[in-house]
C-alpha cells in the first residue's frame, strides 16, 4: 500500500537555479514502487496540484477502473466540482496545458464520459511478468505538459524466479528513466507552447506539433549524471520518459572502446536469450533491460552513454565513471533468461486490423490521427472479445510510438513483412514506427474486460488526437 500526494515543489535540477516542479510525493521522478507478482498494491492519490490529474500505470495489466482512463480525474483537494476547470480556471497554473485549446478549452466535449473523486485509490494486481513499469499522468489533451512538469514514476514488479537468474542486483541494478527538459535562465522549466519566441517565429505557428524536444538531458531528474561503477557487470533499467526525443544509445569509453549492450529483457520482462547490441535505439515510453560489462574496464575510464542521434550537448546522456576494483562479481547472464514469453502464431489470430498513425485536420487545426480520426471519449474505436489473438498492423507517416494499454505483443514483421530488428524481441507494450513504415504485432487481450486505449506515446502526438478506445467484451 503506497500514499501518493500530487503536489507542487521546487527542486535544484541546475546548479543554483530552482526549478518548479509538479511531483507524485515531492520528487522528481516519483517515488519507485517495488512490486511482487501476484500481490497487489494499492496506490491512494491524493491530488494537492492546481489542476484535475490522471495515474496511469504504463505497462501494467491492470483492471479498466484503475487503468487511468483520461476523463477518470482525480480533483484537486478544495475543488468543488461546480468549478470551471478550462486552463484559465486554474489562474494560468496551466499555461503549459494547450495541447487541449486545439479544440477549445478541455476537448471534453461528453460530460457524461467525465468521472471525478478527490482522492483515488489505484489497485493494481501484479498478475504480470516481472518488469520495470512506470506511471505517469494521463489526463485527457494535457498528458505532455503534465508529464514535462514532472509526474511521472518507476514501478518494478518482480519475482523470485527473476532473482533466482544470479543477474547484477542491489547497487549494480541501476534504474535509468531518460528525459529531456528544456530551462529558462531563472531555472523554470520552459515548454514551447509556452514560449513566445517560439510561438512568434516567423512561419512557426505550431512549433510544438511533431512533439517536444529539449536541449537538456536528464537521467532520474539531474542533467548528465556520472555514475561511479566498479569492475563488474551492472544492470541498466532503462526507460525513455522523454515525451517526444528518440535515442539511439551506445558506450563509448574515453579511449575509444566500445562496450556492447546486452539486452535481457524488454518493456515486459525478460527475454528468452539475451541479444548483444552496439548501440540501442529507445524510443518514448520503452523500456530496455540491458547489462554491461565494465569487468575489463581500466580503473578512472569513464565511459558515456551516448546518443547518436542527438547533436550538440543532446549528443550525452549520462556517463559512467570506472572508479574502483571490484572485490568480487559473481552475476551471470544465463543462457536462458525465460521460458514463458507467449508463443502466438498468426495462424492463432482470429482477426487482423489495420491501423494508420498520421497528420490530419482536427477541429480545423492540425492533429495527429488514427484512422484519420482523433481521439474521443465518447466513441468506441475497437471492439475485441476477452481472450481473443489478434493481429494489429500499423502503419505510420513519421515515426510514431505505439502504445496498448492491458497488453504486451510481440513484434511480428516490420516494413512489409520483413523479420522484427533485433532490439524488437520479447513481449513488449510499445512500438517503435519510423517514418513510412508499417510494423505488425500480434497479441492475447486477455485479463480484464473493459475500456482500455491505444496511443501514440509521442506525449503531444497524444494530447493532439492520437488516441483511441480499445474496449475488451
Ligand atoms: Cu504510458 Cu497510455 O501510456
Ligand atoms: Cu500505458
Ligand atoms: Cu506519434
Amino acid at each position: 500500500r503506497y500514499e501518493i500526494t500530487q503536489r507542487e515543489t521546487v527542486a535544484e535540477i541546475l546548479p543554483g537555479l530552482r526549478t518548479p516542479l509538479w511531483t507524485y510525493g515531492g520528487t522528481f521522478p516519483g517515488p519507485t514502487i517495488e512490486a511482487r507478482r501476484g500481490r497487489p498494491v494499492t496506490v491512494t492519490h491524493r491530488n494537492e496540484l492546481p489542476v484535475p490529474t490522471v495515474v496511469h500505470l504504463h505497462g501494467g495489466r491492470t483492471p479498466a477502473e484503475s487503468d487511468g482512463y483520461p476523463t477518470d480525474l482525480v480533483l484537486p483537494t478544495g475543488w468543488s466540482p461546480g468549478e470551471g476547470h478550462g486552463p484559465g480556471g486554474t489562474g494560468g497554473m496551466d499555461g503549459m496545458g494547450g495541447m487541449g485549446g486545439m479544440d477549445g478549452g478541455e476537448g471534453m466535449a461528453d460530460p457524461r464520459a467525465v468521472t471525478t473523486t478527490l482522492t483515488r485509490d489505484y489497485t493494481f494486481p501484479n498478475d504480470q511478468r516481472p518488469a520495470m513499469l512506470w506511471y505517469h499522468d494521463h489526463r485527457m489533451d494535457f498528458t505532455a505538459p503534465a508529464i514535462w512538469r514532472g509526474l511521472a514514476g518507476l514501478y518494478f514488479v518482480r519475482d523470485d524466479a527473476e532473482e533466482a537468474l544470479g543477474l547484477p542486483s542491489g547497487p549494480r541494478e541501476l534504474p535509468l528513466m531518460i528525459a529531456d527538459r528544456a530551462f529558462a535562465a531563472d531555472g523554470s522549466l520552459i515548454y514551447p507552447s509556452l514560449d513566445p519566441t517560439l510561438r512568434e517565429r516567423p512561419g512557426v505557428t505550431e512549433p510544438y506539433t511533431a512533439g517536444v524536444l529539449a536541449d537538456v538531458i536528464l537521467v532520474n531528474g539531474a542533467p548528465w549524471p556520472v555514475h561511479e561503477v566498479d569492475t563488474a557487470r551492472h544492470r541498466l533499467r532503462l526507460l525513455n520518459g522523454s515525451n517526444a526525443r528518440h535515442y539511439e544509445l551506445e558506450l563509448v569509453c574515453d579511449d575509444g572502446r566500445r562496450l556492447d549492450l546486452v539486452q535481457i529483457g524488454a518493456d515486459q520482462g525478460l527475454l528468452t536469450t539475451a541479444v548483444t547490441h552496439r548501440t540501442l535505439p529507445i524510443a518514448p515510453a520503452e523500456r530496455y533491460d540491458v547489462v554491461v560489462d565494465f569487468t575489463d574496464v581500466p580503473v578512472g575510464t569513464l565511459v558515456r552513454v551516448r546518443n547518436r542521434l542527438g547533436s550538440g550537448r543532446t549528443r550525452d546522456v549520462l556517463a559512467f565513471r570506472v572508479a574502483r576494483r571490484a572485490t568480487s562479481d559473481d552475476s551471470r547472464v544465463p543462457a536462458v533468461l525465460s521460458t514463458d514469453l507467449p508463443g502466438w502464431n498468426r495462424e492463432d489470430a482470429v482477426r487482423v486490423r489495420d491501423f494508420a498513425f498520421r497528420a490530419g485536420r482536427m477541429n480545423g487545426g492540425h492533429g495527429w490521427l488514427i484512422g484519420g480520426r482523433a481521439f474521443s471519449p465518447s466513441r468506441t474505436d475497437v471492439t475485441v472479445g476477452l481472450d481473443d489473438v489478434e493481429v494489429w498492423r500499423f502503419v505510420a507517416d513519421v515515426h510514431h510510438p505505439v502504445h496498448l494499454h492491458l497488453v504486451g505483443f510481440r513484434v511480428l514483421s516490420r516494413g512489409g513483412g520483413k523479420p522484427p530488428l533485433p532490439h524488437d524481441a520479447g513481449l513488449k507494450d510499445t512500438v517503435s514506427l519510423r517514418p513510412g513504415e508499417s510494423v505488425e504485432v500480434i497479441t492475447r487481450f486477455d485479463g480484464y474486460r473493459g475500456r482500455y486505449l491505444f496511443h501514440c506515446h509521442n506525449a503531444e502526438h497524444e494530447d493532439m488526437g492520437m488516441m483511441a478506445n480499445l474496449e475488451v467484451v
